[in-house]
């Protein structure tokens, strides 16, 4: 342990992160820019030129900081796995969706940790950040590592027996540390996001904060790996619960004709007690409509169901049935049906402001809105061509928001409430407008033709 923690002292420890997403690339950037020698891993081949070449793909990570740490020599990356024994410190930043099934898919979690015990050497710090269900740090990794050595040696006939397998605590370190990442959000960086940190052992524990404290403005140590696997669901089951009441609301009280973005305004003035979550056309992202289930699907294994999860999980799933529906009822009462109807979706990806399509109620809400006979095209500033999904694949491209377009539409659906969008001037050339995040009203426009829900 002296060694790494020496290492960290005198800013030499070498830092490993695989997976180089949304997660990863930052974090790797933050070690790179602190001085830290960094190598970046990634299986995606497409990936590996482009930011060693200094350029970003993802839209808020600028690409003059990955520049800078290429040219200084300070970050590289490589999809060469046999280079991992060069880091001391690893970092895991691996995807991990549901299937389709809806329960966990931890195979990229799996497939990391296979390929760093073929190459793990003593005294290292492996550090799973991805978001996962409470145990899979003890459960998945730690024997993996443990028998890394006999892995390592049972390809050389004959010294399989002489092997002995390797400490955790002693012969290498391991942790949980899950990931706060909030992307653009301007108040909030990777370094400035205190990080919660779980290690197996107490050795493990000091070593991790030891790396963490590096880049990270605050550590927050808990008991154990599985603690804080537990602290990132709270986090993101508390989310998924309060957007689902809202929505819930936004049901309730239309009927009752009762704004429901009046009401949680006015209930945000209270000071204390209250969080203002707010309605809107369903969950997106790579977290909050996730998540919840690896808890759910780890709770069966104790006999429990939870309730409250799956509630939540019914009545954010069905917000892009009730939008349609509501498209519905306002061509309708302007004699006009679905079938038949232009739609034009404003925003595509999950938040607003972003490029990141992952999940995104968009895709859902193109998808009824097709079944129903509607011809729908979309408009998004970050988003020049839907990708391809795990579930969707649309041959889409974004339509400019001139005059002559908006006129086209029967309908024009605001799903993503992006910053730039000058709503006087899309409400003034649409005939007809759905507005699933009351980004009209905030922005002044005061008319007929807005509709909210
Ligand atoms: N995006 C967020 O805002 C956010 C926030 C908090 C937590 N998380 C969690 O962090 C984790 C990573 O999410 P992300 O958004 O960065 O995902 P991502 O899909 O943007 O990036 C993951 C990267 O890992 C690479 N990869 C996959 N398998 C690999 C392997 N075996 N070895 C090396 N690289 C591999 C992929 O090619 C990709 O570049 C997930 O568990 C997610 O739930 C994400």
């Amino acid at each position: 342990m002296k060694d790494i923690i020496q290492k960290i002292d005198q800013k030499t420890v070498v830092i490993g992160i695989v997976g180089l997403g949304y997660v990863g690339l930052p974090l790797a950037l933050e070690y790179a820019l602190k001085g830290f020698k960094t190598i970046g891993f990634d299986i995606d081949e497409r990936k590996i030129p482009l930011l060693n070449s200094g350029k970003s793909y993802i839209k808020h990570i600028k690409a003059d900081k990955i520049k800078k740490v290429v040219d200084s020599k300070k970050f590289f990356a490589t999809a060469d796995f046999s280079r991992l024994p060069e880091a001391d410190a690893i970092i895991i930043c691996v995807p991990t969706p549901l299937n389709e099934h809806r329960e966990p898919d931890i195979s990229y979690i799996e497939n990391s940790g296979k390929v760093i015990a073929q190459y793990l050497r003593s005294g290292q710090f492996v550090s799973l950040e991805s978001s996962t269900y409470p145990g899979t740090t003890e459960e998945i990794l730690l024997p993996m590592f443990e028998n890394a050595p006999i892995t390592q040696m049972s390809k050389v006939k004959g010294q399989k027996s002489k092997v002995k397998p390797f400490v955790v605590g002693k012969d290498f370190f391991l942790a949980f540390s899950p990931e706060r990442e909030d992307p653009n959000n301007p108040n909030y960086s990777t370094a400035t996001i205190p990080k919660v940190v779980g290690g197996v052992t107490s050795n493990c524990l000091k070593v991790a904060l030891a790396v963490y404290n590096q880049v990270i403005v605050k550590t927050v140590p808990v008991s154990s790996p599985r603690a804080a696997e537990a602290t990132k669901l709270l986090e993101n089951i508390y989310r998924s619960i309060n957007i689902a009441l809202v929505n819930e609301l936004k049901m309730v009280f239309e009927r009752m004709n009762i704004d429901v973005w009046e009401v949680i305004d006015a209930a945000a003035t209270k000071p204390f007690g209250f969080q203002a979550f707010y309605p809107g056309p369903g969950l997106g992202g790579h977290c909050i409509p996730i998540d919840p289930f690896y808890l759910t699907w780890k709770a069966r294994e104790f006999e429990i169901s939870t309730k409250f999860i799956e509630l939540a999980g019914e009545i954010n799933t069905f917000m892009p049935y009730y939008v349609i529906e509501k498209a519905a009822e306002i061509l309708n009462n302007f004699k006009k049906s679905l079938n038949g109807s232009k739609v034009l979706i404003l925003g595509a990806s999950y938040k607003k402001d972003i490029d990141d399509m992952r999940e995104s109620p968009s895709l859902k809400l193109i998808e009824i809105l097709r079944e129903k006979g509607a011809k729908v095209d979309y408009n998004d500033p970050y988003v020049s061509k839907l990708p391809k999904t795990r579930k969707y694949q649309y041959d889409m491209e974004s339509v400019e928001l001139s005059k002559k377009n908006l006129a086209k539409y029967d309908l024009v659906l605001l799903s993503t409430d992006h910053t730039e969008y000058n709503y006087k001037f899309i409400a003034a050339n649409s005939k007809l407008i759905l507005d699933t995040r009351n980004a009209f009203e905030r922005a002044g426009v005061n008319s007929e033709k807005v509709f909210k829900g």
